[in-house]
């Protein structure tokens, strides 16, 4: 094993040495669709992209490496050598911001990055139905993903909502428009819509709170007492039965006995 693993670095050792003596003088320069610095791809949902990177100035063969973020694109041997070309099919939403990045495979360091910019409308999610009692703490998360980013707002029951300083707050990140209550009131209770605005449409989510009195949960002790009465009822009856039960029962046993003997 380690005699085996030896071996092979003594080979990288010789490719490298080899690979390093001829073009040490040359400075190979990496081109992407013609262009010799990184850039931005603008693309669309559904459509393809074809990414053609090329060693320019080389004086042999030049191994290329493609990667997508930081795992390597399985590629052909016949389509690493000088140039090497990928495709990127059926571009979705999650393509967005994505880069790939061509390497020269003896000087990794020499490499040229392309950046997918897939714009969509904004996708909206979250959790739309949430059920709170009257004085506690609630949020509501509405989740967005949109290229570019869009512009979020909440509205209560179809009009503005006001906000309320100490009760209402609202945060916004790149990936959520958040609303929180300190304290639940009972006015609060109503649909809430979260709205983004985007050049490429405008998107709408509704999401119900709906505030229950403090204390309109149905009691649960007497519920419990009242149990605990009916089962030890039931508890005394069958004590008092007892013998007519345990009667009827070897009785039933009877006929069993008699046919093991
Ligand atoms: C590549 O070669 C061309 C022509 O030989 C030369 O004009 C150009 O400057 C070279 N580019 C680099 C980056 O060495
Ligand atoms: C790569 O380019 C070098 C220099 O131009 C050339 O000699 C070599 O044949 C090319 N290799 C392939 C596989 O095209
Ligand atoms: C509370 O809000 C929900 C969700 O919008 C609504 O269906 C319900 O009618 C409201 N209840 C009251 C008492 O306003």
């Amino acid at each position: 094993m380690a005699q085996k693993s030896s071996g092979l670095m003594r080979m990288c050792g010789v490719l490298l040495v080899i690979s390093f003596l001829p073009r040490e003088m040359t400075s190979s320069v990496l081109t992407v669709n013609g262009r010799t610095e990184s850039h931005t791809l603008n693309t669309q949902v559904g459509s393809e992209a074809s990414l053609m990177c090329a060693v320019q100035n080389h004086t042999g063969d030049e191994g290329l490496l493609w990667f997508r973020e930081e795992g390597a694109v399985d590629l052909k041997s016949e389509n690493s050598i000088n140039s090497s070309a990928i495709c990127v099919t059926s571009i979705t939403e999650d393509d967005n911001g994505v880069t790939f990045t061509c390497r020269l495979q003896r000087d990794q360091s020499v490499s040229i990055s392309v950046v997918l910019d897939v714009p969509f409308p904004p996708l909206l999610s979250g959790d739309d139905y949430q059920t709170v009692e009257e004085g506690s703490a609630a949020k509501l998360v509405c989740n967005v993903k949109s290229n570019p980013q869009a512009l979020m707002m909440w509205y209560k029951d179809s009009s503005n909502l006001i906000l309320e300083k100490n009760h209402h707050q609202v945060q916004q990140t790149s990936e959520s428009l958040q609303l929180s209550f300190t304290k639940v009131k009972k006015s609060d209770n109503g649909t809430y819509s979260c709205i983004a605005y985007s050049p490429w449409g405008i998107k709408t989510k509704d999401f119900h709170l709906v505030v229950k009195e403090r204390g309109s949960t149905v009691p649960i002790e007497p519920i419990i007492a009242a149990i605990v009465v009916v089962f030890l009822t039931l508890c005394f009856g069958l004590i008092a039965r007892r013998k007519r039960i345990m009667q009827c029962c070897i009785k039933g046993e009877d006929p069993q006995r008699e046919t093991a003997l």
